[in-house]
């Protein structure tokens, strides 16, 4: 078998994010160093809960937790409780779970284990906004040749936005550390709304993932639940996309999606166009691509592989 592959986990939980990290939590193909929360479906407090529980519900507890930045780079924090509910992950109740936080902050966390990574080693997953990754480039820009890839869910093209008529929830939020993350110059892959909109979530779907019953999978099918309700009002769909289990899915099984090299560009300064992800999709302009745009998905190998995965859990 290959080597796991060393991953650092940065969310904002979120029932996707949730449903991200029980795909990677049991994942053999992944050695997680640590998961890092911040600011964005609901306030820092919140999220950084969140992965405690989330964590706690994989009994995956052995994996070091960090909070990490509270605000974005330079704007007010913008938050979606109207989708996620309260908490970010309504469909499960909270509780106080034994695992703790690390002390370290979330930012320093992701420089330290640059710090002692090899060049070209460590995979950054990233489904909330890019605030933590961001910060830890514009500190330790030397330090940006360790990073091997970036995996991240953000922007939208030709899907249209979800939170303005133009952009996505993440990169609205803090189109500046989107602009940190573009300028890296190491590997992204970029699963946006063209693409999470094409895995959306069935009654028949959630049906089998609680069918599965185990703790983990009963989990999903609660948050699920819930989650798909919003979409489901708002759009008329049946349920809901399942935004950031993308990245997971395309690290463990990248033949599900089809990915184009693009130059991408986020605008900072519009406000009507905030957080808007320019992907030059057709090759219109003669800039060097900087992402792997996604714009198609094997959505029932991708529920297929879901399902399996949460499957495997004992408890
Ligand atoms: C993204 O925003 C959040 O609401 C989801 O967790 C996902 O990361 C979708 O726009
Ligand atoms: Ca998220």
């Amino acid at each position: 078998m290959r080597q796991a592959l060393p991953v650092i986990i940065d969310c904002d939980p979120g029932q996707d994010d949730a449903l991200m990290l029980f795909m990677a939590l049991n994942a053999p193909e992944f050695d997680i160093k640590g998961i890092t929360a911040v600011a964005g479906n609901v306030p820092l407090s919140a999220t950084a809960l969140n992965i405690r529980i989330l964590a706690d519900i994989c009994n995956r507890v052995d994996v070091p937790l960090f909070a990490g930045a509270a605000q974005p780079i330079s704007r007010k924090l913008v938050t979606a409780e109207y989708v996620h509910g309260k908490t970010g992950i309504d469909g499960v109740d909270l509780y106080e779970p034994e695992v703790k936080l690390q002390e370290q902050s979330g930012v320093d966390f992701i420089i330290q284990t640059l710090t002692q990574a090899a060049d070209n080693e460590m995979t950054i997953v990233a489904t909330g906004p890019l605030t933590n990754v961001a910060l830890a480039i514009k500190q330790a820009p030397e330090l940006v040749p360790k990073i091997k890839q970036i995996v991240l869910m953000g922007g939208a093209m030709f899907e249209g936005g979800n939170i303005t008529p133009s952009a996505e929830f993440n990169i609205y939020v803090d189109p500046e550390a989107c602009q940190i993350v573009l300028g890296c110059e190491r590997p992204i892959y970029m699963f946006g709304l063209d693409v999470t909109h094409k895995v959306m979530s069935s009654t028949d779907r959630v049906a089998a993932i609680r069918k599965i019953d185990n703790n983990v999978a009963r989990a999903a099918a609660d948050m699920l639940d819930f989650f798909d309700r919003y979409d489901a009002l708002k759009y008329g769909s049946e349920g809901a996309p399942l935004h950031d289990p993308c990245t997971i899915a395309f690290l463990l099984k990248p033949e599900l999606f089809k990915m184009k090299a693009c130059a991408c560009q986020v605008e900072t300064h519009s406000e009507l166009t905030r957080g808007h992800t320019a992907v030059d999709f057709w090759h219109v302009t003669d800039k060097e691509p900087n992402i792997h745009w996604a714009y198609d998905v094997d959505r029932e190998g991708f529920f297929d592989l879901l399902e399996q995965r949460l499957a495997l859990y004992e408890n």
